[in-house]
């Protein structure tokens, strides 16, 4: 399998996973190539042309030209330098990062855009989820201004090393994946939601290593009502957003990890918070990807807190 075919494939993954729905996408994607067409010469010498055919700015071949015959890959949620040599050593084709490295991490304000549309469906208004991601997306933008993010993609480029990461077709196959589960099984206490976690691999998995699904807001006992699974998106939407939730009537929201001021929002407002657990949700996204490759014979290896759980 040629490198771009690996990577498109993941794009065609995540857009029919995509919690906006393939038609939003699609539509998206005409948008950017109508506003391109109105740029002028040096606008387009600036302009990421990835972004006409990737709906998802946080994934990106890194180092290659996507020609290239990949028969092995290495694959970790978060790979740097370490991991690079690690790789190259090892003699692996290609070196595949969960978590965005270069211009793709720099891209992730961009894919927290998701976040707005998908949370129409859960009954929070447009206009509302708009304007309170803008303020965050904005934040996030500005976190990301002091940081070094091109090393890891420095040093496969020194090795010569082919390097690519796929973050929100991951993100978008875990939340397509729970939420699939949760609306088929409707888990009627906490205890059940945590059981239900709990019969998936990954989440076993991750018990067993010490970091388990845990409860941050609710105890077992506490009655789930209309659960949200929170996994894509780039990283955590706005904390005021807890309101909105409560308002709109989701009981329990179920997510990869969630900061304090997110936990006291959620309290305050009475929402259950469970926390699936990040490695492990990663790893499930990340795995519903890998199983694709490594049916066309692709040979696959895990690193750097994946953990690898075949399905097909
Ligand atoms: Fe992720
Ligand atoms: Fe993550």
């Amino acid at each position: 399998m040629k490198l771009k075919e690996i990577y498109e494939l993941f794009i065609s993954i995540g857009i029919k996973n995509d919690p906006r729905g393939e038609k939003e996408v699609n539509e998206l994607l005409n948008e950017r190539k109508k506003d391109y067409e109105k740029l002028s010469d040096e606008e387009k010498e600036y302009f990421d042309r990835e972004t006409l055919t990737n709906p998802y700015g946080d994934t990106r071949i890194l180092y290659g030209t996507g020609e290239e015959e990949i028969k092995s890959v290495i694959v970790g949620i978060d790979v740097d330098t370490g991991e690079i040599i690690l790789g190259k050593n090892l003699g692996f084709d290609l070196i595949f990062s969960h978590h965005p490295r270069g211009v793709a991490f720099l891209n992730l304000p961009d894919v927290m855009k998701l976040q707005e549309d998908a949370l129409i469906h859960h009954g929070i208004p447009i206009n509302i989820s708009q304007k309170m991601m803008a303020k965050r997306i904005s934040e996030v933008d500005r976190s990301l201004t002091p940081q070094n993010v091109y090393r890891a993609v420095d040093s496969a480029r020194i090795l010569k090393q082919l390097f690519m990461c796929c973050h929100t077709p991951a993100d978008n196959s875990v939340q397509h994946f729970l939420t699939d589960l949760f609306n088929k099984e409707k888990p009627k206490y906490l205890k059940e939601v945590i059981d239900l976690l709990l019969a998936i691999p990954e989440y076993k998995q991750a018990k067993k290593m010490g970091f388990g699904p845990k409860i941050f807001s609710g105890d077992l006992k506490s009655k789930a009502g209309k659960v949200v699974i929170d996994m894509t998106g780039g990283t955590e939407g706005a904390k005021e957003l807890m309101k909105k939730y409560a308002d709109a009537g989701i009981g329990t929201i179920v997510g990869m990890h969630f900061s304090e001021e997110h936990k006291k929002e959620a309290e305050e407002n009475y929402i259950n918070l469970v926390v699936a657990g990040h490695m492990s949700s990663d790893s499930i996204g990340v795995n519903l990807l890998l199983d694709e490759v490594e049916k066309v014979g692709v040979k696959v290896e895990s690193f750097s807190g994946l953990i690898r759980i075949k399905r097909s």
